[in-house]
């Protein structure tokens, strides 16, 4: 292969040149072998951070990071796979439901996650509530459990799109993060190789969401949404409002039991309504004649929920973890609920235990925020707002602190904003 040199490939981009294909190629495979160094990834990161990737250059990138490392084959089973990727938001536990609802609609889902850093949790710490619950598969039990029960929800291990998580230690450290074409092909990259057929993006929007704008939000989603479509993915993306948290559970034990509450037909009703949108697009994905929605009301989902579970050695009857410290929140004053913000709750439940600030940090299975009112409802003086939940008095004091700033009482009569925002696909 032709050499080329990392410092024009950085000089071109950063002039705002077109790299080629060889370029782009020949500059990812160096950096794995080591041929190029951190700084001048950063530099180049930077350069695209700024001049972006033209679509033909983002398509190269997204084929060579998708090149690093293997891609699971998953050709062969005898249901269709859908699989679903939210861009991460507060008290989002979609996963938790969506994965054996499509199951029980006759798909197979390959959710292969990661752990949550920073406000927004990840499903694996979730489901790591659960006794005994394993969340590391090799292939073979990933393939074989998708045709025995047609959900996996576990690790993305190291072998799909390495480079990415590179990249990503090196923009996290470099404020190169929020670039949308690093987004989408970090993003797309480990789906693509993750083989799904098929794929629904929940792409969220406002306060509690990593894109606040809705026209950067529209933008990802148009850019992601091209990306599968041109790697043989059929992908639909959905923009959702992230303004409030989603559900009243905020927090690693406390979101399982929701969702299992949501299984059994009960549970809060913007997040059967999320999960129902999300649903009808992969079922639609995919081309099954099914009503999610008969599903989930006639206990099949949750039949499903729990042959998944027990498949991955956890306890799906087991009492989860509870807090020791317990306190509430109360309104200082009557009024109605102008808003919740999901950012707010997001770092309260964070400080309380329930997330990690490093990569390598535990979380509490226990500790969390329970929502007790939504935008729009009336309260009185004294009325409790928010439950806060820690294992030790400085948390639950951190949450305390933070708790104090999530929510907005006025006067006004509040009319919410829609749930499912725009639909974008191909
Ligand atoms: N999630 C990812 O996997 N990658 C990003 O770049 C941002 C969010």
């Amino acid at each position: 292969m032709t050499n080329f040199s990392a410092v024009d490939v950085i000089a071109t981009k950063r002039d705002g040149g077109t790299l080629s294909d060889g370029a782009i190629t020949w500059l990812l495979d160096a950096y794995m072998r080591g041929d190029v160094a951190d700084e001048q990834m950063s530099s180049l990161l930077m350069a695209i951070f700024f001049n972006g990737l033209a679509p033909q250059e983002l398509r190269t990138w997204t084929d060579r990071m998708i090149a690093s490392g293997e891609r699971l084959d998953l050709q062969g089973l005898s249901r269709p796979t859908v699989d679903k990727h939210s861009t991460g938001g507060v008290g989002d536990k979609i996963s938790l439901i969506l994965a054996p609802l499509m199951a029980s609609c006759g798909a197979a889902v390959p959710q292969l996650s990661g752990r949550g850093l920073g406000h927004t949790g990840g499903t694996l710490d979730k489901l790591e509530a659960i006794p005994g619950w394993r969340a590391t598969l090799t292939n073979n039990e990933i393939r074989s459990q998708l045709e025995a029960i047609g959900a996996v929800i576990c690790a993305a291990g190291p072998g799909l799109a390495p480079v990415d998580r590179r990249l990503y230690a090196l923009r996290d450290v470099t404020a190169t993060v929020e670039s949308i074409p690093l987004i989408s092909s970090s993003i797309m990259s480990k789906k693509i190789a993750e083989g799904t057929g098929a794929l629904v993006l929940d792409v969220k929007v406002g306060r509690g969401a990593f894109i606040k704008d809705p026209a950067r939000a529209r933008e990802l989603a148009t850019t992601m949404v091209t990306l599968g479509t041109s790697h043989g993915v059929a992908t639909i993306a959905q923009l959702t409002n992230m303004d409030a948290p989603l559900g009243r559970a905020v927090g690693n034990a406390l979101e399982v039991t929701e969702s299992v509450e949501v299984l059994r037909g009960a549970g809060p009703e913007d997040v059967r309504e999320l999960t129902l949108g999300l649903a009808r697009i992969m079922v639609e994905l995919v081309g099954l004649d099914v009503d999610p929605e008969i599903k989930l009301d006639d206990g099949s989902a949750y039949d499903v929920y729990r042959q998944m579970i027990q498949a991955q050695g956890g306890d799906s009857d087991a009492v989860l973890a509870t807090a020791k410290f317990r306190e509430t929140v109360v309104a200082p004053r009557a009024g109605i609920v102008q808003s919740v913000d999901a950012l707010c709750v997001g770092m309260a439940a964070w400080r309380l235990g329930a997330g990690r600030a490093r990569k390598e940090d535990p979380v509490s299975a226990a500790a969390g925020v329970l929502c007790l009112v939504r935008e729009g409802n009336e309260v009185e003086a004294k009325q409790p707002l928010f439950e806060l939940h820690a294992d030790d008095v400085e948390h639950l004091v951190r949450g305390r602190d933070t708790i104090k700033d999530a929510f907005v009482l006025g006067d006004n009569a509040v009319t919410s904003s829609p749930l499912l925002i725009e639909r974008i696909e191909k």
